[in-house]
């Protein structure tokens, strides 16, 4: 039995309305902790899309009835041998070949877009944290379709009703002590114009520092620009960004920076995005000291929220460490998967 594709655009109400409600099933079920994807934001993600980045969404119907979506993920200024897929068959409607039809056709469109390496992610069972996967199906699914695991990656969330005051004091106490000759600035978007081209080079450096494990991704080529193209996608979505940086006085650089990100729709969640410390400026717990200074702002001005959320690759020792003593603590974990053509 063959399944009906269809591409989904805000144009196409009954499309766009089974992809929502494909999405929710799926979050549910996987990842209910989290904030579910809105018909505002999903609207946002057609209209306000990030530069470079390309993505065609797909609902799939088989005998009348919505049984999966996939999206296709594919980029114009950098990674250009790479598409991301995302993939899902509602848990009713699984063993029945609907799964390996649809990343048939993801695959097939990926092919023709002239890409050589896919990617993808599903849930992972991490022991070790505890951490157990609603099913394996995702894991036997890539393994049968000849996807091989490129990284292991953990999603922590700090509790803010539990975190401790007198912790994040000492982190800071021991942070300060050897970080002389560094000052502190904070902004909200969009990025002062004194600091963009310092912002630019930092966004740039995270895919080639932070730990990519097997997936291929190659560093983002970022300039001013493409910052200002993204904040003004990330205002546009109603996503209000809080940034911490260190400015070095010597060079009046911003060498560290750290970003929590909140979602106009929900005043109770909030998402710890990217840190990064200039590697000639490691070894001041610059990282330790944005990431706490950070936290105390972003609290002060959005005393709603009670979870923050974070993503690390499970091998990222150094900012596991200071995610943890902070009071992070494990929730779920994600393989990411590579396919090559
Ligand atoms: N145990 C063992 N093998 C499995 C399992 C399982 N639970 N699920 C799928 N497979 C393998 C089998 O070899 C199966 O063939 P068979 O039924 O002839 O033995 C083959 O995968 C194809 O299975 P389908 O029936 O086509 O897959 P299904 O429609 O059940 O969808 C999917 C699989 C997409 C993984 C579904 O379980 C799901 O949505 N999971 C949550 C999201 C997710 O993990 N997405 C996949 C990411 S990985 C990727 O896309 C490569």
């Amino acid at each position: 039995m063959s399944l009906q594709i269809t591409p989904v655009t805000p144009s196409d109400p009954t499309s766009f309305d089974q992809y929502l409600a494909a999405a929710a099933v799926l979050h549910k079920h996987e990842t209910p902790a989290f904030p579910p994807t809105t018909r505002k934001q999903l609207s946002s993600m057609f209209e306000h899309p990030w530069p470079g980045n390309v993505q065609e969404r797909y609902v799939a119907s088989a005998e009348g009835e919505v049984v999966g979506y996939v999206s296709v993920e594919h980029y114009t200024e950098d990674n250009p041998d790479m598409a991301n897929l995302d993939l899902g068959v509602l848990p009713e409607h699984r063993r029945r070949g609907h799964g390996r039809e649809l990343l048939a056709f993801a695959e097939e469109r990926a092919r023709d877009l002239g890409k050589k390496t896919v990617n993808t992610h599903s849930m992972w069972t991490l022991p070790e944290l505890d951490l157990v996967a609603p099913d394996e199906d995702g894991p036997a699914f890539a393994r049968a379709m000849g996807y091989r695991d490129a990284l292991p990656e953990v999603n922590r969330v700090l509790d803010l009703s539990t975190v401790d005051e007198s912790v994040l004091d000492g982190m800071l106490e021991h942070a300060r002590a050897k970080a002389d000759g560094y000052r502190l600035i904070r902004w909200n978007d969009p990025t002062p114009d004194d600091i963009v081209h310092d912002i630019a080079y930092l966004d740039g450096r995270l895919l080639a520092d932070a730990p990519m494990g097997d997936t291929g991704w190659e560093p983002m080529n970022v300039d001013a620009e493409r910052v200002r193209k993204t904040e003004a996608a990330i205002i546009a979505r109603g996503r209000t960004s809080y940034h911490t940086g260190m400015v070095h006085s010597d060079t009046g650089r911003v060498v560290a920076w750290t970003t929590i990100t909140a979602d106009d729709e929900f005043d109770w969640h909030a998402w710890q995005q990217i840190t990064i410390v200039d590697p000639d400026h490691r070894g001041h717990r610059l990282g330790a000291l944005v990431k706490v200074e950070n936290l105390r702002w972003f609290r002060e001005q959005n005393p709603k929220v009670t979870a923050i959320d974070t993503f690390n690759a499970a091998e990222n020792g150094y900012m596991i460490a200071i995610n943890e003593q902070m009071g992070f603590r494990p929730q779920y974990a994600f393989q990411n998967w590579r396919k090559d053509f």
